[in-house]
């Protein structure tokens, strides 16, 4: 789960493309990589990620690669068989407004195609980017609780803001699907159950 403390989301208009190559992470990626996310999260922008979280949850980031610096990355983690989570978006303050954020996401969303995702969903302090990439804003708790196991060790967990976003993939399954989260057990069964956060007021 993208974690973000605080949005740096001034609007920004996006402007000359510049070339960038995007494709699968790379276990030499974890050092710019960390020093990416890291620094977003010096300043209260995203969640911090450690080396251990990064080398577990590699194979989730496609990176985005421009004249030989890593300037942009973004991660899908498989939720439940049929849905996913965008985490950890970020593109390098130098790059941003250049359509790098969004060939990242597009690079995510044909990945989660590929593995037959019905959606994909995001939280997010920057709604007006994902809805230019067709995300659509969502109630907070139409989403089940165990995608909010991240919370529990974000500083604002008590004060959370932060706006739930989804993509419906495939319009056709996801209408018809019973079971849109996978098998999730109840509190009682388990122990996945996490208090929900402060719902943001309007
Ligand atoms: C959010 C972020 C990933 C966007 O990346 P980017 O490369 O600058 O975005 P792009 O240039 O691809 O922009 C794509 C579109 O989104 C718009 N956009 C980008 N950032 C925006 C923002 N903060 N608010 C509103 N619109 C935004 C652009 O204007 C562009 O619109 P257009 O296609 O109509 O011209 C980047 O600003 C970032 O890394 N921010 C810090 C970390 C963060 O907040 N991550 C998100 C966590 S959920």
């Amino acid at each position: 789960m993208i974690s973000s403390i605080r949005s740096d989301a001034l609007v920004e208009t996006a402007q000359t493309q510049i070339p960038a190559e995007v494709r699968k992470a790379r276990m030499s990626d974890i050092a710019p990589l960390l020093e990416l996310i890291n620094g977003y999260a010096a300043r209260g922008i995203m969640l911090p990620r450690t080396e251990f979280e990064l080398s577990e949850g590699m194979r989730d980031f496609v990176v985005a690669e421009s004249e030989g610096r890593l300037v942009g990355c973004g991660a899908l983690h498989f939720y439940s068989p049929t849905t996913g989570e965008v985490r950890s978006l970020a593109v390098a303050e130098s790059a941003k407004t250049h359509g790098v954020g969004r060939r990242v996401i597009e690079a995510i969303i044909e990945e989660a195609f590929e593995y037959s995702l019905d959606a994909i969903f995001v939280f997010t302090y920057v709604p007006e980017f994902f809805r230019k990439m067709g995300f659509g804003e969502v109630e907070r708790g139409a989403l089940p609780l165990k995608a909010w196991k991240d919370c529990l060790r974000c500083p604002k967990f008590q004060g959370c803001d932060e706006i739930a976003m989804m993509r419906v993939l495939r319009p056709e399954h996801w209408a018809t699907s019973s079971q849109k989260w996978g098998n999730i057990p109840s509190a009682s069964e388990g122990t996945e159950h996490v208090a929900l956060p402060i719902i943001r007021s309007q």
